[in-house]
């Protein structure tokens, strides 16, 4: 396509996004993109939004089932050294939308500050854990957020403060293309304490989650408080296999997939669980997981 010509060397066409997912399953992108600045990502969305080319954010494909018949457009991926970045001032944190969670986690802990320890060993990026309030039984991101830097679909850069962002389970009222940096307010306390609450969070994931290795995280949301995972439990449903893809035997809200699994088995696993829980327990399990 002409109007993305100039993109050429920081996008590959018809990429298997199957190798980029933890999942390991679904189809291609038409345009894979990964600029390496910020200035070539504005220029890129604005081409897309001339041009009318749709765009999906990928983070680090830990919480997304892409479907076999993959997708079109562009799917831009933020893994450029200048989208990676963590800034400490005080109790002040600054981080860049591509640094990985786990390493905002390390650098905050080892700088004695406190909050972040409770999200030990959840995937992916600030970006999308900002965006959907990423957390756990001990608490969520969104609590420490002070304003997130965002980029429009027409290519803006904006910033908003605390005061005009909402963040509630698994979702937040950031609606815009993409975070570029989000700001947040830690508070200070001993290094040796917060790593024991944060060991103690990942000891307790580790014993009762399955590897991060092919799965995607929780696929379901967790409704009205209930444990998605005990009711699909309950259900009987723990380890039923369909094709490639198997409901997890340590934590039935994760759907585990070996070699040869497509998305179709996923999606079949998906529906069965919904059909089962629904019957049984007259309860509707939402998907905490995207599906492109
Ligand atoms: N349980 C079962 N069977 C299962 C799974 C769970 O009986 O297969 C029971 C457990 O024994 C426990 C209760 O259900 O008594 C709650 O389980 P757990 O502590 O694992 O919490 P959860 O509600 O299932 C939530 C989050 C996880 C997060 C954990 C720990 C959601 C959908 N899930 O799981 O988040 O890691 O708490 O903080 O909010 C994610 O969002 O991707 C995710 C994995």
């Amino acid at each position: 396509m002409n109007s993305l010509a100039e993109f050429n060397d920081i996008i590959r066409n018809d990429e298997p996004l199957a190798d980029h997912t933890w999942l390991k399953v679904g189809g291609p992108a038409q345009f894979f993109a990964r600029p390496n600045t910020q200035e070539e990502l504005v220029r890129l969305v604005s081409a897309c939004h001339e041009n009318e080319i749709p765009i999906r954010i990928f983070g680090r494909g830990s919480n997304l089932l892409v479907r076999d018949e993959g997708v079109s457009g562009v799917v831009l991926q933020l893994t450029g050294e200048e989208f990676s970045d963590v800034q400490i001032d005080g109790t002040s944190v600054c981080a860049r939308s591509g640094t990985k969670l786990s390493e905002l986690i390390s650098h905050t802990v080892r700088a004695g500050l406190a909050g972040f320890e409770i999200l030990a060993g959840i995937p992916g990026t600030i970006g999308s854990a900002v965006r959907g309030n990423a957390g756990g039984r001990s608490g969520d991101i969104g609590q420490y957020v002070k304003s997130v830097t965002v980029l429009t679909a027409k290519g803006e850069i904006v910033t908003r403060e605390e005061d005009e962002l909402e963040f509630g389970y698994r979702t937040s009222s950031i609606n815009e293309l993409l975070i570029l940096e989000a700001s947040f307010k830690l508070h200070e306390d001993d290094v040796e304490e917060i790593t024991r609450r944060m060991r103690k969070v990942w000891i307790m994931k580790k014993a009762t989650q399955p590897f991060s290795f092919q799965s995607a995280g929780c696929i379901f949301k967790n409704p009205r408080g209930i444990s998605a995972g005990s009711l699909i439990d309950q259900a009987g449903l723990k380890g039923a296999k369909i094709g490639g893809a198997e409901i997890s035997d340590r934590h039935a809200n994760f759907i585990v997939t070996e070699e040869g699994a497509t998305a179709g088995d996923v999606q079949r696993l998906i529906q069965m669980a919904q059909a089962k829980v629904s019957e049984q327990f007259g309860v509707d399990l939402e998907l905490e997981i995207q599906v492109w």
